[in-house]
């Protein structure tokens, strides 16, 4: 049974009060809270366990470098990737989208390429491409969504040209929280001979994931939506990529030798990791993925789904509220618009008044704000603690908008 009193109390900061009103915390999208498990595993390494890692001989280096280094098990258990060596340690997911951009696309791109992304992409996957536009005369290809934000992954595939070298794609949607059926995306890519980078951002926090059966060639995910720390994160790599991708920072501990006139480099994944990494932030991850496998990602799925379901309910009898997107099987993250002169960022101020948190703004994705044709949004994206009485509390701050904005 999912025991949502107890998954509550894990999570020391949702009894502090805001504004005088209970926290009703609604920003998950944008960062999760953190539980007491995550905030020891951090407390203890840095009160008993703090070293370097990879560098020294001594106890403490010992000991950070075996707890820092078992997290990359902890990770691929997470993800079901086939061996831990498989998985680079980031700061998060634009760090790896990065890093597929620099270490594996940079060097093996012409101008012409094509790059296919959807319009429902996370700026951290746009801008790096971007970058091999600008700098390689890479061509982007962009896949619409229809009216509910939905993309259907055949169009996906149809993109595909002969000159289509990647497909770069959410898993879901941080706006609307619309899935993206990327294991069918990867399965029609594959024929076509094309890899394919995977988004997890918002994916992987929503559900269960397994890279060998969505069959990607890269996925990124990050640390702190993940109710772990900010600065943690991964991206995997397949085992038929690892051996393609090239040093993307230079630095201590991704080397074998230096000398003046040569460099050799370390075996992936260390050739990656170049410079002390942020060790502390990736033990905390790990204790975080530990405590959601603990919990049970289909169960936190299956809660969530009953939250977004409640949710969708109660925006459905309030008619002057546009959710923005909605598909019947997406992830519990709304944005919406009121009718009328409201702008987001009133709505977000009126609401923080009676301690709900959400975001306003145009949540780093404006080519789908653009489609959607619109300038900004609320946002209300619900995580494993959340109960339907924060739909209510949600639901009643926007009674009062209305009243305030008409
Ligand atoms: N990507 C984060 C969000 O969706 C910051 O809010």
């Amino acid at each position: 049974m999912y025991d949502i009193d107890a998954i509550r109390r894990d999570f020391p900061i949702l009894a502090r009060q805001v504004n005088g009103k209970p926290l009703v915390y609604l920003d998950n999208g944008a960062s999760a809270q953190k539980p007491q498990v995550v905030i020891d595993a951090v407390t203890q390494a840095y009160s008993l366990e703090y070293a370097n890692v990879h560098r020294g001989l001594h106890t403490l280096s010992t000991i950070a470098t075996e707890k820092y280094e078992a997290v990359r098990g902890t990770v691929a258990r997470f993800l079901n990737a086939s061996n831990p060596n498989n998985v680079i340690f980031t700061s998060g997911t634009t760090e790896a989208i990065n890093l597929v951009s620099y270490a594996w696309a940079a060097p093996r791109f012409a101008a012409g390429d094509e790059i296919v992304l959807t319009v429902l992409e996370h700026h951290a996957n746009i801008v790096p491409w971007h970058f091999l536009r600008e700098r390689q005369g890479v061509v982007l290809k962009w896949v619409e969504c229809d009216a509910n934000g939905a993309v259907d992954p055949q169009a996906v595939i149809d993109a595909i040209g002969p000159r289509t070298r990647l497909v770069a794609v959410t898993q879901m949607s941080n706006v609307t929280g619309t899935r993206v059926d990327v294991a069918a995306i990867c399965a029609g890519a594959r024929q076509k001979g094309v890899p394919v980078l995977v988004d997890g951002s918002q994916g992987a926090v929503h559900g269960p994931v397994d890279v060998q059966a969505i069959g990607c060639d890269f996925y990124a995910i990050t640390g702190h939506k993940l109710y772990g720390p900010s600065g943690s994160g991964a991206l995997y790599v397949a085992p038929e990529r690892m051996g393609e991708l090239r040093p993307f920072l230079g630095g201590g501990d991704m080397i074998e030798t230096v000398t003046r006139d040569t460099v050799t480099y370390a075996r992936p994944p260390l050739m990656l990791e170049a410079g002390t990494p942020s060790i502390v932030s990736q033990t905390g991850f790990g204790a975080a993925l530990t405590y959601l496998m603990g919990v049970g990602m289909p169960a936190i799925a299956e809660h969530e789904a009953a939250l977004r379901d409640y949710a969708r309910q109660e925006f459905s009898k309030r008619n002057w509220v546009k959710v923005q997107g909605d598909t019947p099987d997406k992830g519990a993250i709304f944005s919406f618009t009121l009718d009328g002169a409201a702008h987001a960022h009133d709505i977000s101020t009126v609401l923080d008044q009676r301690g709900i948190a959400v975001r306003a703004g145009t949540h780093c994705a404006l080519p789908l704000l653009q489609h959607l044709g619109v300038g900004a949004t609320c946002r209300a994206s619900f995580g494993m603690y959340n109960t339907t009485d924060d739909v209510d509390a949600l639901m009643s701050g926007l009674d009062l908008c209305r009243d305030l904005f008409g």
